[in-house]
């Protein structure tokens, strides 16, 4: 999947209304909105005579009636040719109001294209069948729109004429809705029957069900509140800075958050340097005040560090600060979502690295139960503990959608692989400080004459990692150097000895590995680490946390047919025999490297030849005079 952007923009038009349409092609949503668009007058005459051919020809039975769902029915041709659909926007208008509307298929494996259309939408418009009252899509859908920050739900009622357009049916739905609506925190709700095809009560109001005699879905929508959450304090998050040249520099952004004056005093978070407010620029000139929606350009009246992705905040009344945080993720990934694996998180416009460090539970869409999990698949949702790298000013999704809301992004594809809603930051966020020490790498690196490196074998089980690391090591050892060898199988002796070989333990197993190596490395260390590490997302992580050339991968590439044939501790054997599951080669994936600093074809050469390609790479990079 492309990378969509789910952070919602906040429209400067304030008579504009951002909807999504909740429904399947069942509950006659295609008809329902071709009906809209017809009724607002969005159909042109052209389309309108082909419509009524294309109506005569599908329904000989009854030749004047116009199929509506012929109108929208794009999304559904697709999906049954089986193509990858995002979300359709269609853009109408009446009289009173502009329109956005998000079509998207109901189905549950579109969830994550409902989540997108719902993240921008101020309203959602949930259509159920007369016939069939309340579906698990309908809980479904609405739960996805409430998770989504919609607060304002109409319940379309539909096919009324074929339950008699009996009041009393209608009425029980309409019930049962608002009892689910209370429990999602939809504040909300208008019910109103409707017959879509002949449009009674869509633009109209209907002469066969006299008993309702509120308004049409046309005039609810026309009347319904278009703001979106945001608090009152002001918030600007930095989308770029403008610097023309030596005497201008502004801060471009759009307001989320509250409004602003000249001369007020703001601060740039997360690093609380504070300023005044100078001039607001834009291109219609200056401003004196601006406030939320607005796209300015702010200087300060003084040279402080801004950067993008910063927050511009109201000094008084500034964003939280954390880097922990608990958060809904509706997950979008084909791959699932694996705690502790590290993915870009980008909110507003800043980026960090961010991984799950717990699935609190999972939410089954359909029921709202609260399930354990280990992961999330494709369209789940979960409720997870979030760390990032970097501390972010953020905002509660449901204070404000802009500063509350972020997307995770794979790191080595860049497909966007999730959208999540920040709930609230953890306590320990703000209560553990980085301990400053005196003495750093660098002083630990000279008193041992070296530069300290981490050199990462990776490779098969059995592909001869630790044979081969074993003997630069020795190798190292006796030319003075200060080594330490991290040995996977070792490590599971102790460090890691609660961890198996799901790919969750794995990119577990592997973080930690990494982490230990990064202290080493910090102690000054030339470390030998031998872990399978079978996924480069993983060995991208271990990667990240050196500095240019401290980190040293070494692709031990033995084919895995000749590990087989080695099959130094008889694991290979008992794979195939079905006694271990989950083995690396065999029912277990592993990725090769693509950009391993050194990759070493063992085929043919001895353990010692392939220890030296090593030790040259590593000496090449020393600078002492050791050797
Ligand atoms: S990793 O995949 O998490 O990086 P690690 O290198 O720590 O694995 O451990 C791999 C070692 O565990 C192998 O060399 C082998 O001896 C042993 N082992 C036991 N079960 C498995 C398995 N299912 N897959 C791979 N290795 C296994």
């Amino acid at each position: 999947m492309a990378a969509v952007d789910v952070i919602p923009t906040v429209s400067e038009e304030t008579n504009l209304l951002r909807f999504i349409t909740c429904g399947s092609v069942d509950d006659g949503k295609s008809t329902l909105l071709g009906r809209l668009l017809y009724d607002a007058g969005m159909v042109p005459e052209d389309q309108l005579a082909a419509l009524a051919r294309d109506s005569r020809k599908l329904h000989a039975d009854a030749p004047d009636a116009l199929d509506f769902s012929l109108l929208t029915d794009g999304l559904d041709a697709e999906r049954q040719q089986g193509i990858t659909i995002d979300v359709a926007y269609r853009y109408f208008h009446t009289s009173r109001r502009s329109f956005i509307v998000a079509d998207c298929p109901g189905h549950e494996q579109y969830t994550r294209n409902m989540a997108t259309g719902a993240s921008t939408a101020q309203l959602a418009v949930v259509l159920v069948d007369a016939r069939k009252g309340l579906l698990p899509q309908t809980r479904r859908h609405s739960y996805i729109c409430a998770l989504m920050g919609i607060r304002q739900v109409v319940l379309a009622v539909n096919k009324m004429d074929l339950v008699d357009c009996r009041e009393d049916i209608y009425a029980a739905i309409a019930h049962e809705y608002r009892e689910l609506a209370v429990q999602l925190g939809i504040t909300t709700v208008h019910c109103l029957p409707v017959v879509a095809p002949t449009g009674d009560n869509v633009g109209k109001p209907s002469t066969r069900m006299p008993w309702y005699q509120g308004p049409t879905l046309v005039e609810l929508l026309e009347a319904a509140d278009t703001a979106v959450a945001q608090g009152v304090d002001f918030r600007m998050p930095v989308q770029w800075v403008n610097r023309p040249d030596a005497s201008f520099r502004g801060y471009a952004g759009t307001i989320c958050g509250g409004k602003l004056a000249v001369g007020a005093e703001v601060v740039v978070q997360p690093a609380m340097r504070r300023a005044r407010v100078e001039r607001i620029v834009t291109a219609d000139g200056d401003l004196q005040e601006a406030t939320v929606g607005q796209a300015v350009t702010l200087t300060l009246d003084r040279e402080i560090d801004v950067s993008r992705g910063d927050v511009i905040a109201d000094a008084l009344r500034p964003a939280p600060v954390a880097d922990q945080f608990a958060a809904h993720i509706l997950w979008m990934g084909d791959e699932p979502l694996l705690p502790n694996r590290a993915y870009w998180l980008k909110i507003g416009s800043r980026t960090v690295n961010a991984r799950v460090t717990s699935i609190k539970h999972k939410v089954d869409v359909n029921t709202q139960a609260e399930l354990a999990a280990r992961r999330l698949d494709l369209n789940e949702v979960g409720y997870c503990n979030i760390d990032l790298d970097h501390a972010i000013a953020f905002e509660s999704y449901e204070a404000n959608r802009t500063l509350g809301a972020f997307i995770l992004i794979d790191r080595t594809t860049n497909a966007t692989v999730g959208c999540g809603m920040l709930d609230f930051a953890l306590r320990r966020a703000t209560n553990v400080h980085w301990q400053h020490t005196d003495l750093n790498k660098d002083a630990r690196s000279v008193s041992k004459g070296q530069q300290p490196r981490c050199l990462w074998f990776t490779g098969l089980s059995g592909a001869g990692k630790s044979t081969i690391a074993n003997l630069v090591e020795r190798r190292l050892h006796s030319l003075g150097y200060h080594t330490y060898m991290l040995d996977g199988d070792n490590l599971r002796h102790g460090l890691n000895k609660d961890l198996g070989f799901t790919p969750e333990a794995r990119v577990e197993n592997v973080r930690r590995v990494a982490e230990v190596a990064h202290l080493m490395v910090d102690a000054g260390l030339i470390v030998l680490v031998c872990v399978i590490s079978p996924f480069q997302s993983e060995r991208r992580f271990a990667r990240s946390l050196f500095g240019q050339g401290e980190f040293v991968e070494v692709f031990v590439d033995t084919t895995l047919e000749e590990c087989e044939r080695r099959d130094p501790k008889g694991l290979y054997r008992k794979a195939r025999a079905g006694e271990i599951l989950t083995f690396t080669g065999i029912d277990s994936p592993y990725e090769v490297p693509d950009d391993a600093e050194l990759r070493l074809r063992t085929s043919g050469l001895r353990p010692e030849q392939l220890a030296e390609q090593v030790v040259e790479q590593l000496l090449s990079g020393q600078t002492d005079s050791r050797h």
